[in-house]
């Protein structure tokens, strides 16, 4: 596996309202790559050099809102699904522009194996892209290959909901999922953050957490045994016993790190009664 350094052109994103710092190379062709700044259409996800083309496209393109389904609506919150197979130019559009800021992803541009799930802020203008995540079609225990929220949103508690609503999608497919591996950083906080909080508001619930299992906890949350145990290790709750992985914990335990401000309920949060979908056959 060999590692280029790719150097980064690309300075700034205009998107939208936004004017963004951008984080890493992305593979735009030719002279779009090696502008500094790139206008990007937040409806279409058209890539324009100059600022005049981009003034021109506002006004020009019809579009206020991604393709494909709209599966979630609450509020001024809604997420789209777009199907990798039915909009590949859009869903091309949508990861080259992530790749500013995903350092480690591999750029597929075959979208077919993809599905993409939207998430965008609904004002009088349009529905404006917060963040997604993709998720392959085919690989039903990864329920998600990629997610990203905007710079801008970031650290408002969208992405613990796209991860939340990740899990309500597996959830309707009956399965068990996990991110699929490495994750970035701020990846790893992001679960971590969202494993942790899920786990001990689980084992809260219990009346005696310390005969909660690792399967039962699984099946409760849709978490793979794998993370949760990676989670309760962090959180110093787990025990190797007689050559297996057992929870060792106390309610009082739960309750204090509970009480940790590093361990707050999500500013966000899935209401299933806004999710519209069904899982394919
Ligand atoms: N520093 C420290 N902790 C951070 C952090 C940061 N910069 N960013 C996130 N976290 C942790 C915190 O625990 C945070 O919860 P809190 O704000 O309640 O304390 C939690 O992760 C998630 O915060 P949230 O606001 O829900 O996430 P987000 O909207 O900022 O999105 C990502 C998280 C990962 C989607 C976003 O950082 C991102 O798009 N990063 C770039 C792309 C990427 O790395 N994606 C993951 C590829 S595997
Ligand atoms: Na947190």
């Amino acid at each position: 596996h060999e590692s280029i350094t790719m150097i980064k052109y690309i300075d700034k994103l205009q998107f939208g309202n936004y004017e963004i710092d951008t984080w890493y190379f992305s593979p735009f062709p030719g002279e779009y790559g090696k502008a500094r700044t790139l206008y990007v259409c937040e409806y279409c996800l058209k890539y324009m050099r100059l600022r005049k083309s981009y003034s021109y496209h506002q006004y020009e393109c019809k579009r206020r809102h991604p393709p494909g389904n709209e599966i979630y609506r609450k509020g001024n919150i809604s997420i789209f699904e777009v199907n990798g197979k039915e909009e590949p130019l859009y869903c091309q559009l949508l990861c080259l522009m992530a790749k500013l800021f995903l350092d480690h992803k591999v750029l597929y541009f075959d979208m077919n194996p993809f599905l993409f799930y939207v998430l965008c802020e609904i004002d009088k203008e349009g529905s404006h892209i917060v963040g997604y995540f993709s998720k392959e079609k085919m690989q039903e225990n990864n329920n998600v290959a990629c997610i990203l929220v905007l710079p801008p949103h970031q650290r408002k508690g969208f992405g613990k909901l796209l991860i939340a609503f990740s899990y309500e999608l597996s959830r309707k497919e009956g399965v068990i999922g996990s991110p699929e591996k490495p994750l970035s950083d701020l990846g790893r906080l992001s679960y971590r953050s969202y494993w942790a909080y899920s786990l001990l508001e689980l084992m809260k619930v219990r009346c005696s957490p310390e005969q909660t299992t690792i399967k039962e906890l699984s099946e409760m949350s849709g978490i793979t045994q794998d993370d949760i145990i990676y989670t309760l290790q962090s959180m110093k709750m787990i025990k190797y016993w007689k050559g297996q992985n057992v929870i060792c914990v106390t309610s009082k335990m739960i309750n204090d790190h509970l009480q940790l401000p590093q361990f707050k309920q999500p500013k966000l949060t899935i209401d299933l009664d806004c999710l519209d979908w069904k899982p394919q056959n």
